[in-house]
């Protein structure tokens, strides 16, 4: 889905540490003694990307399924939420540099990987009457619009300490929900989408969210092939989920994830 799996690439870079190399994802870290220290920030930052990477995954599954999802002559898919939980976790394994570690119950990152795992079987366990609805071809029930309704059962859970977020460029919004907020569509726009910017980084920084401060990182993500038969060309066709299409082209900025990190 992505050309460039930065986030495993990132993940080995964060462990080598140094500020080095954090630097360039953390900049202000690196230069400012009054932001803290780049160990914490390191392991926010890899948290973020573990959120990030797993919700990839599991969009990945639900993409990979959408032929079988769409069949009107089969009723009962058996696509439960521990299938696609474990395959979601099974890609997330590939694409990182190892398996989940739930070292530590109390950890931060246990808990709001935990969340996510448990939102991502809830949303497919309580969809099941749409996916193995018979005698209908097109379910709806696309990547984009999953990965929304588990981001959102994820709020529910740990909304306190976490909250993520796909959202783009305003002119590329389709659903409302996914509006960037200030600080989200300043930064898409003047890191993210800036000719220099190098594809794939991630942008983060310690700033405010609804008051509250914060560690917010912003994933981009970009339009692939496979993207274009809904959000292509011709422009303003209606895609087969109703829409009109953007029109884009592959390879440009789709939007981005948006992962908050709640500091105390
Ligand atoms: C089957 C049609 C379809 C395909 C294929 C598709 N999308 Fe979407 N996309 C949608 C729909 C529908 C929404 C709105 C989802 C919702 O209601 O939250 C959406 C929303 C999004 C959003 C969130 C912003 C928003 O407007 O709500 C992004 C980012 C996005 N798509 C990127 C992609 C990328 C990248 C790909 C390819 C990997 C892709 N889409 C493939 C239909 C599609």
């Amino acid at each position: 889905m992505h050309a460039i799996d930065f986030a495993a690439a990132f993940r080995k870079i964060v462990r080598k540490g140094g500020c080095n190399y954090v630097a360039v994802f953390f900049l202000t870290a690196c230069l400012s003694p009054a932001i803290s220290a780049p160990t914490t920030a390191a392991t926010d930052i890899e948290i973020a990307v573990q959120l990030a990477d797993l919700l990839r995954s599991a969009r990945t599954v639900i993409a990979s399924k959408q032929n079988m999802i769409n069949k009107p002559s089969t009723g009962d898919k058996g696509l439960t939420g521990a299938i696609v939980t474990r395959e979601a976790l099974a890609i997330f394994h590939k694409r990182s540099s190892g398996p989940i570690s739930f070292d530590d119950p109390n950890a931060l990152s246990d808990r709001l990987l935990r969340a996510q795992i448990a939102a991502i079987g809830e949303v497919v366990d309580e969809n099941q009457s749409t996916i193995n609805r018979p005698g209908i071809g097109f379910k709806g029930f696309v990547p984009a619009v999953f990965a929304r309704l588990v981001n959102e059962r994820f709020k529910d859970k740990v909304g306190l300490y976490a909250e993520i977020k796909v959202t783009a460029p305003m002119e590329l919004v389709r659903n409302r929900k996914a509006r960037p907020d200030h600080w989200e569509r300043e930064n898409i726009r003047n890191k993210l989408m800036s000719p220099d910017w190098r594809k794939g980084e991630l942008f983060s920084a310690v700033a405010k969210k609804l008051r509250r401060k914060a560690f917010r990182v912003l994933v981009p993500k970009y339009y692939g092939k496979n993207c274009l038969s809904c959000h292509g060309g011709p422009k303003g066709e209606m895609d087969i989920t109703g829409y009109p299409k953007e029109g884009v082209k592959a390879g440009s900025l789709a939007g981005a994830i948006s992962i908050t990190l709640y500091r105390p």
